[in-house]
């Protein structure tokens, strides 16, 4: 890893200056000297990816995601909120420049996300008078958002998170309680897939999920997919989003997690991957005392390798199952972590550290 091992001591001081040029400048930011980044570690398993916004594709970020990652996934400029804030106005300004820095790198790009019921644009649910639209309406502004968003980027965008968190976390609720299906009933999510394929017969369309890893809540996602197929409804692959952390998912609950999924016979993908290093909370609360030390200790550090370890290991193991690994953010420098569940508590997610360095998680994940 990186030429700061080095063991120096033996090398005289000419010596060690020409040795260190030298490294340098073979070495860039977040690369190993050999060259390898996680692309290619996981070059027989599947692509690498990471979200970005515009920001990160310039400099030694984006310098970072070129050497490290083979596909990306735009955070927020592909969101309904973002690309389509007025009902006759798109801003495709972010999106076009995320799809073009990856096609000019040649690396994948994962859209997301059609239809979700956060970082929705107001509009979308009123009439003019201020009013809730009609089912009729809505669904007809539905369609025209895929078709034109899906059209835009048809051939370039190999993969949609068609459908995003329609199923409820609560036990005895099936659908999230949402505006969406309010105003329409469950019938919004099988229209959003049959526009999605009818704009891009060649993209892999996805419903995508968070909080996996939990029975009642997979085993929801497992019928209401078996369901939409058996209806001829294109559900053609699983996103399991993966926001984790140093204790959850076990080992256990992971295999449990992999075993049900492969069982659907269906393309995975793990769509945000990222493991908080506080035990995992499910709910937004305030900052209490007890927050004060978000140090970044060897304990939070060891704690969260091994954690990277198990998931990667499991990642291997279905391999023929999964077709693509993303991260949600690039490095610890920014996540959303960091302001979710605990406003303003430092939180340090990812593989590269806040100046673009691999972390030991980094070793744990590429050493097999
Ligand atoms: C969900 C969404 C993502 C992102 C994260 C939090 O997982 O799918 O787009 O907003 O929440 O950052």
């Amino acid at each position: 890893m990186m030429f700061r091992q080095t063991d120096s001591r033996k090398i005289t001081r000419p010596l060690l200056l020409g040795v260190l040029g030298v490294f340098s400048a073979l070495s860039c930011v977040g690369q190993e000297v050999s060259g390898q980044g996680l692309k290619d570690y996981y070059q027989s398993f599947f692509p690498i990816g990471v979200s970005v916004s515009p920001r990160v594709l310039k400099g030694e970020e984006a310098q970072l995601i070129t050497s490290q990652f083979n596909s990306v996934t735009p955070e927020n400029d592909m969101k309904m909120g973002v690309i389509h804030p007025r009902e006759n106005e798109y801003n495709f300004r972010g999106a076009d420049s995320i799809v073009a820095f990856a096609l000019r790198n040649k690396m994948k790009i994962r859209g997301h996300t059609l239809c979700w019921h956060n970082q929705v644009p107001g509009w979308i649910f009123k009439d003019e008078k201020g009013d809730t639209v009609s089912k009729e309406v809505l669904l007809k502004r539905l369609k025209d958002h895929i078709t034109t968003v899906v059209t835009r980027y048809k051939g370039k965008v190999y993969a949609w998170d068609v459908v995003n968190e329609v199923i409820s976390d609560k036990k005895e609720e099936f659908y999230r309680n949402s505006a969406w299906l309010r105003i329409c009933g469950p019938e919004f999510i099988e229209k959003a897939f049959t526009w999605a394929h009818e704009a891009d017969p060649q993209a892999v369309l996805f419903y995508n999920d968070y909080n996996e890893i939990n029975p009642a809540k997979r085993a929801k996602i497992i019928q209401m997919v078996k369901n939409l197929r058996a209806k001829g409804v294109p559900v053609q692959a699983i996103g399991l989003q993966a926001h984790w952390a140093v204790n959850e998912p076990s080992e256990d609950q992971l295999e449990e997690t992999f075993a049900d999924f492969a069982a659907l016979q269906l393309p995975l993908q793990v769509t945000e991957l990222d493991i908080s290093v506080y035990p995992k909370e499910h709910e937004a609360r305030e900052r209490k005392a007890s927050d004060a030390d978000t140090s970044y200790s060897s304990e939070k550090e060891n704690n969260q390798a091994e954690q990277y370890r198990r998931c990667f290991a499991i990642f291997r193991k279905y391999k023929t199952s999964l077709t693509g690994v993303t991260f949600w953010n690039l490095s610890d420098r920014h996540s959303w972590l960091d302001n979710f569940p605990v406003h303003g508590r430092k939180d340090y997610p990812l593989l590269f550290d806040r100046n673009f360095q691999p972390k030991k998680a980094f070793k744990e994940v590429v050493s097999f």
